[in-house]
């Protein structure tokens, strides 16, 4: 399986585990994720989410030959469930990075409440690079989050950057040792957990009143470009010269 799910107490671990193409995630792998936030959203035991990748890479985002197969067409597509499955949560999400995250990789933690990242961490929004626009409204968080020309930054260019620089980006928690990251993590949702549901609930929905409606529109506009976009030389030639290079 190339999710695995770890339950402690009231937390749900949910680790990206596919370590042959540096845990890039499939269509299974986004259907399998956005069931299991779903039945964790309404399974009363369960209180943070907890999200991880293998100690030497967290994600390199969409599996590019899967993508380029089926590309995601309707609100109904494994994507677009695991999209709307995260950023509509109502249960606090944590986040521990060690490794490349890569595109949804990153995109994933602006909907995160506290983001762990060792020190190896490294971070990349390559979309520009890859002839697409941004996903997961990282259009508005990213600035909402780092401010606008930092932002732009991260976005025109799509360059690769470490764990410092995402903190002073803003959607880091803390940077730790690589080694300490996990546990970092684990420990925040645990001192979550002992809290009182209702009012963690609560303040969650209220931390993200002012951003709810914008988000979801924000992931409309842009899949809509991102679809476009995947039809265009740019896109077609990026991502083909990326399965070229494949070894195997
Ligand atoms: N989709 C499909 N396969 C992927 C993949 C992806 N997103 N990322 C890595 N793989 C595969 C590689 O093709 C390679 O396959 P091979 O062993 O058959 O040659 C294998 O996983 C190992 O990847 P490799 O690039 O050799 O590992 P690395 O440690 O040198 O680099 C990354 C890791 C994540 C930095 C690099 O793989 C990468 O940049 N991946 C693409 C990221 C990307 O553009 N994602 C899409 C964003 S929308």
């Amino acid at each position: 399986m190339d999710i695995v799910v770890e339950r402690r107490g009231a937390i749900e671990a949910l680790g990206f585990h596919r370590p042959a193409r540096r845990n890039a995630i499939t269509r299974d792998m986004y259907a399998a994720l956005a069931e299991r936030i779903t039945a964790a959203e309404a399974d009363e035991s369960v209180r943070v989410i907890l999200f991880h990748g293998l100690p030497d890479v967290f994600t390199s985002g969409n599996d590019i030959e899967d993508f380029m197969q089926h590309a995601p067409t309707g609100l109904d597509a494994p994507v677009f469930r695991f999209l709307t499955a995260v950023s509509e949560a109502k249960k606090p999400l944590v986040a521990a990075v060690t490794g490349p995250a890569v595109g949804i990789g990153t995109t994933l933690l602006l909907h995160c409440e506290m983001v762990f990242a060792g020190d190896n961490a490294r971070f990349a929004m390559p979309f520009t690079q890859l002839g697409l626009v941004p996903e997961f409204a990282s259009s508005y968080l990213l600035p909402l989050v780092a401010g606008y020309q930092r932002a732009a930054e991260l976005l025109l260019l799509g360059e690769t950057f470490d764990a410092a620089k995402a903190y002073e980006a803003g959607f880091v928690t803390r940077v730790v040792p690589a080694a300490e990251a996990l546990e970092a993590a684990w420990q925040a949702a645990t001192r979550i957990a002992a809290l009182p549901p209702k009012s963690i609930l609560l303040t969650k929905s209220l931390l993200k009143a002012s951003r709810r409606d914008i988000v979801r529109s924000t992931l409309g506009a842009e899949a809509e470009h991102f679809h476009a976009m995947l039809a265009e030389p740019a896109a077609r030639a990026a991502l083909a010269a990326f399965l070229a290079r494949r070894k195997a």
